[in-house]
Parts: C-alpha cells; structure tokens; sequence
C-alpha cells in the first residue's frame, strides 16, 4: 500500500485563468482549452519535478500530508485530500494516508508546482490503491487537485479539453518530448511565494470585461496551436503563445482586484525578447501568474539566448528547459 511517482511541471502556451462556474468548483473545470510542454528542467540539478510517497494503513489514526517537511493545513490539505478522497472512494478503502512530497524547486512562485504536485498525487495515490488508469482518466483525477496539473500527466505536448462536466474535461498528448523542437529559458526575477495565488486569482477572472473574449480566442488557438505543434511550426507557436499570455495577463490587470503579477524586470524581458527577434534570433516569451517569464526557442538557440537574458537588469537567474516525459512510477521512496 505504499507507492511513489514523480511528476513534472508544464508551461501552459495557451492559458487558462478561471474555472466553470457552472459546476461544482472543487472539480476544476476550466473556461477554455489549454494547450502546454511538459518541462525537464536541465540547470544545475533542477529538474522541476515532484517526488511524492503515499501509504495507506489501518495502523494510521490520521490522514497526513508533508510537502518540504512541513505539516500541510488549511487549503492545501482540502486540496490534498480531494484527489485522495475521490481515488479512495473508488477503491472502497478507508485507511487513512501518510504522504510525503519534495520539490526540486521553489513552490507558489510561478513556475507551476501545483501541476507536478498534483499529477504524482494522482498517480501515486492510485497505484498505493491498487486501481489501474489510462493516462487520460489519471489526468481527471489531477484536475481535482489543480487544473494545470492534469497536463501533467503527460509528456512531451498537451492539449487539455475544458469539457463540460467531469468526465469530458481531460489532458491527451498531442505528441511526445521530441516531436517538436522547443525549449525555453526561464528568467528568474522573484522566487517568494507570491501575494495571490493561481488558486484565488481564479475566482476573479470573470470581474475583467475582457474575459468572453480571451475565452473564445483561446478556443481558436488552442486548436490552431495543436495543428502548428504537429507541422512544426516553430515561430507560428511562439507567436500565439506570446498572444494568448498577453491576453491572460489583460484579464488579471483588468480583474477586481486587479492583478499585476510582472514586476519592472518582467517588462525588460518582454522588451528584450521583442528587439532580439528583430535582430533575427527567434523567441517568444510566456508568463504564468508570477512575475518569471519563460522565453521560448529552439534548442540550438538556447546558450545563446541563456547568456543574453542572464545580463537583462533584475533577472536574478536563469533555468534552461525543455519538453519533459509523463508522470511515472518510482521505486524510490521517501519515507
Ligand atoms: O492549475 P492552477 O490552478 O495552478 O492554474 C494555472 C494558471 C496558469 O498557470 C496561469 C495558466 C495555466 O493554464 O497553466
């Protein structure tokens, strides 16, 4: 009843921001398709993964969730619990759990820990359960948890139906890590957690005017961007993303509250990464809700673009990446 599994994070080309009011809130159900790469971070032992053990026993009196050694409470745990309770339900086991997780990078701060975290809760959790899933129901499962992490169930690129109820919103692969050439240099300006999370930005997207509109152009692109993906379009991909996060990011500044996540260094980035494509070295930059941008290109423009970002004011470092595999198995674990 014990069992392991790592997970990797993903950046989200074309983004979500918001969740269907019109079902259960808890299932997750986003108000567009997504469209995202699995990332394996290749920097200096940063891989972007989450490690996570879970155990099952009717020796435990409590059910106990330890991220970074620390004791989870509060939203985190009602998180947790969610996809424990859902897999534990269908397996007709009521013993209660011990998990325990590790990051190999900093958590809330934009780089999508949620995704990797609760992708290897999902699979993890249900291999200790004795219960057997395809890849696309294991992401549904994921989406309890948080919605971007039902992408990360798979590898290489992902295209996330928003569906309309549980069973129709999943994660399928378009194509695995190496079907397509795209890394990315991740410009590092904040790693402090940040002031609102993904979680609770959510729930403001609706209050910005522009939010009908991002939904219905993020429908055109996600899939206008899965046909780019598999014809190998590299500067058409780049380009949509680049669009569809500045349509995410219009939203956030035109919410209530409004939500600035860049900070000055984020603009340089943007700046920077405009002149430089001007200059004939292709790159594009996305950004999650956080000030961090991810500047996109193709492998053999990665060194190059790594040292030219790395000397942009107010980028504290850099995080080289590209497309990583699917959440798997592990005989390793933590406890
Ligand atoms: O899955 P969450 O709740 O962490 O939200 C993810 C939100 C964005 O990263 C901004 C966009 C996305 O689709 O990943």
């Amino acid at each position: 009843m014990k069992s392991s599994a790592i997970a990797h994070s993903n950046i989200a080309l074309i983004k979500y921001w918001g969740r269907s009011q019109e079902h259960d809130p808890n299932l997750n159900i986003p108000l567009n398709d997504t469209v995202s790469m699995t990332k394996y971070g290749i920097s200096d032992g940063i891989r972007l993964q989450t490690h996570t053990t879970i155990e099952f026993s009717s020796d435990f009196d409590e059910d106990t969730a330890i991220v970074e050694r620390e004791k989870i409470t509060g939203r985190h745990r009602e998180r947790i619990i969610r996809v424990i309770d859902h897999l534990r339900a269908l397996a007709k086991v009521d013993d209660k759990f011990k998990m325990m997780s590790h990051n190999d990078f900093p958590v809330q701060a934009g780089l999508a820990s949620s995704a990797s975290a609760f992708a290897a809760l999902a699979l993890a959790t249900a291999d200790a359960l004795g219960l057997k899933f395809s890849r696309e129901e294991l992401s549904k499962i994921a989406r309890l948890g948080s919605g971007s992490a039902a992408r990360s169930i798979h590898g290489g690129f992902v295209y996330c139906h928003k569906g309309n109820s549980h069973e129709t919103a999943f994660a399928e692969q378009i194509c695995t890590e190496d079907c397509f050439d795209m890394n990315a240099v991740i410009a590092v300006v904040d790693l402090e957690k940040k002031e609102v999370t993904s979680d609770e930005g959510h729930q403001f997207a609706n209050t910005s005017p522009f939010n009908n509109i991002r939904i219905q152009k993020s429908q055109q692109q996600a899939s206008e961007m899965r046909r780019l993906i598999l014809e190998n379009k590299f500067d058409a991909v780049g380009q949509i993303a680049e669009t569809n996060c500045l349509y995410m990011h219009s939203v956030m500044m035109t919410s209530q509250p409004a939500l600035f996540y860049w900070q000055p260094a984020t603009l340089n980035i943007i700046k920077k990464i405009q002149h430089l494509r001007k200059e004939g070295l292709p790159s594009y930059f996305t950004i999650d809700a956080g000030p961090n941008v991810h500047c996109l290109c193709q492998s053999k423009n990665t060194g190059e673009l790594q040292k030219i970002i790395e000397k942009i004011e107010g980028v504290k470092r850099t995080i080289l990446v590209r497309p990583g595999g699917d959440t798997i198995l592990t005989n390793e674990h933590l406890f």
